[in-house]
C-alpha cells in the first residue's frame, strides 16, 4: 500500500471524527437545547448557560474548523498531489480530476454546503453567542439581545437544513455513483423535508419518561 493511501485514510478518519463532533452538537442545539433553555427560569438560565454553552461551542466551532481543513486537504491531496507531474490527469478538469466523476459532483455539492455552514459558525453564530453568554453571565439584557439571539438561531437552523443533503453527498461520493443535477436537486429537497419533520416534532419528543 502506498503512502498516498495511508495519508488519505488518516485524513478521512480525522474528517469523520471532527464532522461527527460538529454536526452532533448542531443537532443538540437545534432539537434539544433550544427547548431545554426555554423551559428554564431566568435564575437557572444564568447558572446553566455560562457553564454549558462555552464548552459546547468550543467543540462545535473547532469541530467545524477541523472538518473543513481535513476535507479540503483530502480533495487537494487526492486530486492535485497524487497526480503531481502528470499533466492532464488531476486538478479540476483532468481525466482523474475533481469534476470528471460522480465523486467530484457529490463532493462539490457537499463541500459547498459545508463551506457555507463553516462560515455561518465562525462569522455569525459564534460571535453572536459570545455576546449572549457574556450578557447572560452579567445578568444583562440589552435591547439588541433579542435580535442577535434570533439571528444566531435562524443561522443555526439554516445549517441544520444544509447538513442533511451534505451528509447524503459525503456518503454518496464513494458509494453512490449517480451524481447529476436532477439527483442533486432531489437530495436537497428530500433532505430539507427530513429536517423540517425533525425540527417540527422536536419540541415534544422525549419529554416523557
Ligand atoms: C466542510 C466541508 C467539507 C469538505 C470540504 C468535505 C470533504 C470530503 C471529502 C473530500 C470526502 C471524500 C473522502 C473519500 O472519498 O473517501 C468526504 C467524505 C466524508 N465526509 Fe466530508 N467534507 C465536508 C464536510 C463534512 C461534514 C460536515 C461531515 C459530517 C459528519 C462530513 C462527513 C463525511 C463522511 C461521513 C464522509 C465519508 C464518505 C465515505 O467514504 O463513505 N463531511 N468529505
Amino acid at each position: 500500500m502506498d503512502a498516498h493511501t495511508h495519508i488519505l485514510q488518516y485524513l478521512r478518519w480525522i474528517h469523520f471524527m471532527a464532522g461527527i463532533t460538529w454536526i452532533g452538537l448542531l443537532y443538540f442545539f437545534n432539537v434539544v437545547n433550544g427547548h431545554f433553555q426555554a423551559a428554564l427560569d431566568a435564575d437557572t438560565r444564568t447558572k446553566v448557560v455560562p457553564e454549558l454553552m462555552p464548552r459546547a461551542l468550543w467543540w462545535f466551532r473547532w469541530g467545524a474548523m477541523v472538518t473543513l481543513i481535513s476535507g479540503l486537504l483530502y480533495i487537494f491531496w487526492s486530486k492535485w498531489i497524487t497526480t503531481w507531474g502528470q499533466p492532464g490527469m488531476g486538478g479540476f478538469f483532468g481525466s482523474q480530476g475533481l469534476w470528471s466523476s460522480s465523486w467530484g459532483g457529490w463532493i462539490t455539492l457537499g463541500s459547498s454546503f459545508g463551506i457555507i455552514m463553516w462560515f455561518n459558525v465562525w462569522f455569525i453564530i459564534w460571535p453572536a453567542q459570545k455576546k449572549i453568554i457574556t450578557w447572560t453571565k452579567a445578568g444583562q439584557s440589552p435591547p439588541e439581545r433579542a435580535k442577535l439571539a434570533s439571528r444566531a438561531t435562524k443561522t443555526s437552523r439554516v445549517n441544520t437544513y444544509l447538513s442533511v443533503p451534505l451528509l447524503f453527498a459525503m456518503g454518496g461520493a464513494s458509494h453512490f455513483a449517480t451524481f447529476g443535477w436532477l439527483s442533486a436537486i432531489l437530495v436537497v429537497l428530500v433532505g430539507f423535508i427530513i429536517v423540517w419533520v425533525f425540527v417540527s416534532v422536536a419540541k415534544n419528543v422525549g419529554t416523557k419518561v
